[in-house]
């Protein structure tokens, strides 16, 4: 069976779906760069074994990197996955788990990278947002994209309305991006795509606003 290892930086509601989605892998342990991530607390409580590899208490990125490579590496695991943990990681990390490292982020990339997703998708007047889980690659929030949702954008939205719109989903998308990748179902292409084997087509349009009169 594949393992996993997780990265928190907080509450770690990503990796509670994970945990909740009964997915056919080994979480082997969750790791955080603060010691008062709440999601530390949920994961103990799951018996999953947790560690804290704290920023602050090096003097470098790239000793940080190295220390938390070396916490990582120890269980090795077949994927690494950033939920909501909330470090800029090195080229030299993010080329040794090439094609293993996931994250997710609370946009449709490539719109919207770094911070405050959901206040600038309120302020462009998008009328669709949502969210993008990835392979990581060294440019900060880009590389191959695994799976999106997207959501309407009401004109009563605030910033945490729409937060928790989109959050909802990622709890659905990340916990399938992981099963797809422990199932030996994706595919890195070197065209820098994702290739999924078995996809289903299923979906329509989403249009926001909704239309006069559904399609029939
Ligand atoms: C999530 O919304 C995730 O998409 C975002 O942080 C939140 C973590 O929530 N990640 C990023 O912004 C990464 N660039 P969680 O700790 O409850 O999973």
């Amino acid at each position: 069976m594949k393992s996993i290892v997780i990265l928190i930086s907080g509450r770690g509601s990503n990796m509670e779906a994970m945990l909740a989605a009964d997915l056919p892998c080994r979480i082997a342990a969750v790791i955080s760069n603060k010691a008062d991530a709440k999601g530390l607390e949920t994961a103990r409580d799951h018996g999953i074994a947790t560690a804290v590899v704290a920023h602050a208490e090096h003097a470098s990125r790239e000793l940080f990197d190295a220390a938390l490579a070396a916490e990582i590496d120890r269980h090795r695991p077949d994927l690494v996955v950033l939920a909501g943990f909330m470090r800029i990681l090195g080229d030299d990390f993010v080329r040794r788990y090439h094609g293993r490292l996931m994250n997710i982020h609370p946009s449709l990339l490539p719109a919207f990278p770094g911070l405050h997703t959901h206040r600038r998708a309120l302020e462009a007047g998008c009328r669709i947002h949502g969210c993008t889980v990835h392979f990581v690659t060294p440019a900060l929030d880009s590389g191959p994209v695994v799976i999106q949702a997207a959501v309407p954008v009401f004109a009563e939205d605030s910033e945490a309305t729409l937060a928790a719109r989109v959050l909802t989903q990622e709890h659905f998308a990340y916990p399938q991006a992981v099963r797809w990748f422990v199932e030996g179902r994706l595919t890195l292409g070197r065209d820098g795509r994702v290739l999924l084997s078995g996809e289903r087509r299923d979906g329509d349009v989403l249009l926001s606003p909704a239309p006069d009169h559904p399609k029939s």
